[in-house]
């Protein structure tokens, strides 16, 4: 049976000596984890070679915020994915809400991300969700098919993460209903069309949440951001029942 992978995205939080400090905490609460789950934390890209050194075999992996579709060129504040694959990043998110909004990130660019991720050997985590707007006007079905088809074409399912994201959830203290969340991730597997894809969601998760939300059918884990910045709320995550 696939492995529940529990994430933390810390968005543009931490400094190397804060990403010390989070290792040193973390580190003795997830010393007992069940074999059943895989832990993984995206920083900043600045503090990946120090997150990495300092949780070195504890078996949590290392993920990155976003990477470029091409391998290499003129593209200024970007990185590629051979640049994180030489640090030891295994994961990296595509398709984030955010890059989506403040970057204008189309379904196409994030697929060639995804592409050029899986060409490196890194395991895209693609991000869908609808707005609070596009929810209310009964659209969510058909925005999140879009960005699973158009997000996904010509990229390998069987290598492949998907979170379901509601933007009303994010940051908002708003965890979406679990048996909500898990209809919707049941549809993603459905429009990925392969079984045994990992479908996570995501939206203020925390420690009162957690437990409810993994005991659904259809959520293989999930994308935390705020409540990963706490050593002790992202260990009781990671610890879920
Ligand atoms: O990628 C994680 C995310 O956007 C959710 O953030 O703070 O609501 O857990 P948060």
């Amino acid at each position: 049976m696939a492995k529940a992978v529990i994430a933390g995205n810390w968005k543009m939080h931490m400094t190397c000596a804060e990403t010390r400090e989070f290792a040193a905490a973390f580190r003795p609460l997830i010393s007992d984890l069940p074999d059943d789950r895989q832990v993984l934390i995206a920083p900043p890209f600045t503090a990946i070679p120090t997150l990495s050194r300092h949780l070195e075999g504890t078996g949590v992996a290392i993920a990155a915020q976003n990477v470029h579709w091409d391998e290499k060129g003129a593209y200024t504040g970007m990185v590629s994915a051979a640049m994180l694959v030489e640090h030891g990043v295994t994961h990296a998110i595509v398709g984030h809400s955010e890059p989506r909004k403040y970057f204008s990130e189309s379904d196409e660019q994030i697929n060639l991300r995804a592409r050029t991720a899986q060409k490196h050997g890194l395991i895209p985590i693609l991000c869908v969700g609808e707005s609070l707007d596009q929810r209310e006007t009964g659209e969510t079905e058909r925005v999140i098919h879009r960005q699973i088809e158009q997000g996904l074409e010509a990229v390998d399912p069987t290598r492949l993460i998907v979170a379901y994201e509601p933007i009303w959830a994010i940051g908002t203290g708003k965890t979406c209903a679990a048996d909500e969340a898990n209809r919707i991730c049941g549809l993603i597997r459905g429009w990925v069309g392969h079984k045994d894809v990992t479908v996570q969601y995501g939206g203020s998760v925390n420690p009162a949440t957690i437990d409810d939300l993994m005991a659904q059918s259809d959520i293989d884990g999930v994308l935390v951001g705020g409540a990963s910045l706490d050593p002790a709320s992202f260990a009781r995550i990671a610890n879920f029942r």
